[in-house]
């Protein structure tokens, strides 16, 4: 069921997260404040480990915050986490299909979940899969799949529910040009149609390509947050890779010892 989202479909305020492990406390999110209009596209960029994830995860209730107050399509997360999970989908950054199943039994376990009929469930799993390219898959097994076709999969099970509310870490990983344009025009759809979607990425050209908003994660905070257009004059620039390198530092030593904290492409 599709809630009618009033006001911002998303509302962060004064967002706090740390991690707790034996070596100390790891604060990720140190008071993050964003606001997401309804039927909108924001992307949220920043460097590996910036925060991304979990920041999405706090969004969508996989995970609670120390401090602060997120709203999703008007829904308190941490108070009304029911109601938000109704609201919303999520593509995380890791694809969350079932190996031992194929396509249309991976949809139609998303379509019990969301409590679709019986025709009302298989008449969105067969939209989804040719919207995605997956009709003449729909029967194989996901673990004959290529990556990108799980990935797709993984698109179209998060939209079986039709959410008002979209979450896309780093939808586009991974997938050939093509595929992205076509996940680019999804997108596009969704917001016509009044979706509201928060995506992550590491292709900038991505998010100049759709996003309404752009906010930069940065050692913990928001650093920057405008429309790509906005950021890119601001920066005298026509590359929001300029605007990224700007914004955001090389990894630390410390940083770099504990682990990949480098960037996954050469942006330049
Ligand atoms: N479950 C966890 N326990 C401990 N530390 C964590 C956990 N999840 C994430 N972290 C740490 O929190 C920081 C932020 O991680 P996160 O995954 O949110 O970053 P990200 O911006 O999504 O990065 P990427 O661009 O690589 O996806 C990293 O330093 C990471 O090591
Ligand atoms: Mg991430």
């Amino acid at each position: 069921m599709t809630t009618t989202v009033r006001g911002p479909a998303i509302e962060v305020a004064g967002l706090r997260k740390s991690y707790r492990s034996k070596a100390g406390e790891q604060i990720v999110l140190d008071g993050v404040d964003l606001v997401v209009p309804a039927g909108t596209v924001t992307a949220l960029l920043g460097p590996n480990g910036a925060g991304k994830t979990t920041a999405v995860g706090v969004m969508s209730t996989l995970l609670a915050a120390d401090a602060g107050t997120v709203r999703v399509a008007g829904h308190d997360v941490a108070r009304e986490p029911e109601a938000v999970r109704a609201s919303i989908g999520v593509t995380g950054q890791i694809t969350a299909v079932d190996e031992l199943l194929n396509a249309t039994e991976n949809l139609r376990l998303m379509a019990d979940l969301n409590h679709l009929g019986r025709a009302e469930g298989r008449r969105r799993i067969t939209e989804l899969l040719e919207r995605f390219g997956l009709a003449d898959a729909a029967r194989k097994p996901v673990a004959t799949f290529s990556g990108g076709m799980k990935r797709k999969l993984d698109l179209a099970m998060t939209l079986v529910g039709a959410p008002s509310v979209v979450f896309l870490d780093e939808p586009t990983t991974g997938l050939d040009p093509r595929s992205r344009r076509v996940l680019w025009d999804e997108v596009r759809t969704l917001v016509a149609a009044g979706t509201t979607i928060l995506l992550t990425t590491q292709y900038l050209e991505e998010a100049d390509q759709l996003a309404d908003s752009v906010a930069v994660l940065n050692e913990g905070r928001i650093v920057a947050e405008g429309t790509p257009a906005e950021l890119k004059a601001a920066h005298d620039t026509g590359s929001l890779d300029d605007v990224f390198l700007a914004l955001t530092e090389p990894p630390t030593e410390t940083e770099t010892e504990n682990g990949p904290a480098t960037t996954k492409e050469n942006v330049r």
